[in-house]
């Protein structure tokens, strides 16, 4: 319908940070969904997470500065902060998420990685006294917050708690978010929420460095959350996933009843096995690619400090049928046996 109705304004350069009623759309929905408070003025288009953590990198850091990252975390995000000079501190989470407890002498950073709504890997929710530990903390001593917010949507049990960047009320968190998940990662489109003072400069920024994306691409996603396409279809997606989610579950108690413990609250799009101390998950992971043709990311690989890491198994769940989940377990099944 775009190519056929309005294409030459879509086939200029975007304005800067990206095409207007996407990111209007985009603010109106994610006030809804996710309580996130902004203007559309306020919403950057990206290409993904990674290339907002990138701009946030490079118009807020300067190489030597530190940032603190959960630990375990998504190896991307790492890599990112690393590639730019960044001293990485990281912080291990617990149930409740980040903790700052054995911070409170240490030099403050410039800036705080976190993904509150669905810890990556762990899977836990970051609770509220924590969240508001943190906007305190970053308040009192001047540091940025970075929300990786990469599949919130995804929700079994419970509903989600709302976005910290719509608990700040001191402009100092900038939300990240994506369609990699909710759609596809081969998209390549997502968005940024910064705080008004810096809409201007991060527009203006992604200009610069990037060009703002694909129109004729933000034009049919504009429409496609416009008239709830985007809202059914996560509707829809939800409900399949949380069937191959509790298929998964089943499977690995099946064939191990209570003896291995899955990690992670009912929410996303893998879960956690943890293995028992002393197991090498990534020899696990290696037999289970050759000698069972499963795919699965060792959890040990996500620490930075792999001395205190603890071993598991990454399993994604959403790609797969459950007629496909219950023989590629029972294939895990039999190289896990031979390691605990
Ligand atoms: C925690 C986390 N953040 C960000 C991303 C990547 O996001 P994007 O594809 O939007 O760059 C991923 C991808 O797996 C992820 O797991």
């Amino acid at each position: 319908r775009q190519w056929r109705e309005g294409p030459w304004d879509l086939m200029r350069y975007a304005p800067a940070g990206g095409y207007g009623p996407l990111r209007q759309a985009l603010s109106d929905y994610l006030g809804s969904v996710r309580s996130v408070r902004s203007t559309a003025a306020q919403v950057i288009m990206t290409t993904g997470i990674h290339q907002g953590i990138d701009v946030t990198i490079r118009l807020l850091c300067d190489p030597g500065d530190t940032v603190w990252i959960e630990e375990p975390a998504y190896w991307g995000v790492r890599n990112l902060l690393a590639s730019a000079g960044l001293k990485l501190v990281p912080l291990p989470v617990d149930d409740e998420g980040l903790g700052l407890g054995e911070i409170e002498h240490s030099r403050p950073p410039r800036l705080i990685v976190v993904a509150p709504s669905h810890q990556y890997p762990l899977g836990m929710v970051m609770s509220l006294a924590r969240r508001r530990m943190l906007l305190d903390y970053a308040r009192q001593h001047a540091c940025w917050i970075l929300e990786d917010d990469y599949d919130s949507e995804f929700r079994y049990g419970s509903r989600p708690l709302p976005s910290l960047q719509g608990m700040d009320e001191d402009g100092c968190v900038l939300y990240a978010g994506s369609f990699s998940k909710t759609l596809c990662p081969g998209l390549r489109v997502g968005f940024l929420v910064v705080p008004e003072a810096l809409a201007a400069a991060f527009a203006n920024a992604v200009a610069e460095l990037y060009r703002e994306g694909n129109m004729m691409t933000h034009a049919v996603l504009a429409e496609f959350i416009r008239e709830d396409h985007l809202g059914s279809h996560i509707r829809r997606v939800r409900r399949r996933y949380a069937e191959r989610r509790a298929c998964l579950i089943e499977e690995i108690h099946r064939h191990f009843g209570d003896t291995l413990e899955i990690v992670g609250d009912d929410a996303g799009l893998h879960l956690i096995l943890a293995l028992p101390d002393g197991v090498d998950d990534i020899m696990v992971e290696r037999d289970a690619l050759q000698q069972g043709g499963v795919v699965t990311r060792p959890l040990s690989t996500y620490y930075m400090d792999r001395a205190h890491a603890r071993p598991g198994l990454l399993l994604g769940y959403a790609g797969a049928t459950p007629d496909e989940i219950r023989p590629a377990f029972e294939a895990l099944a039999r190289v896990i046996r031979r390691y605990v």
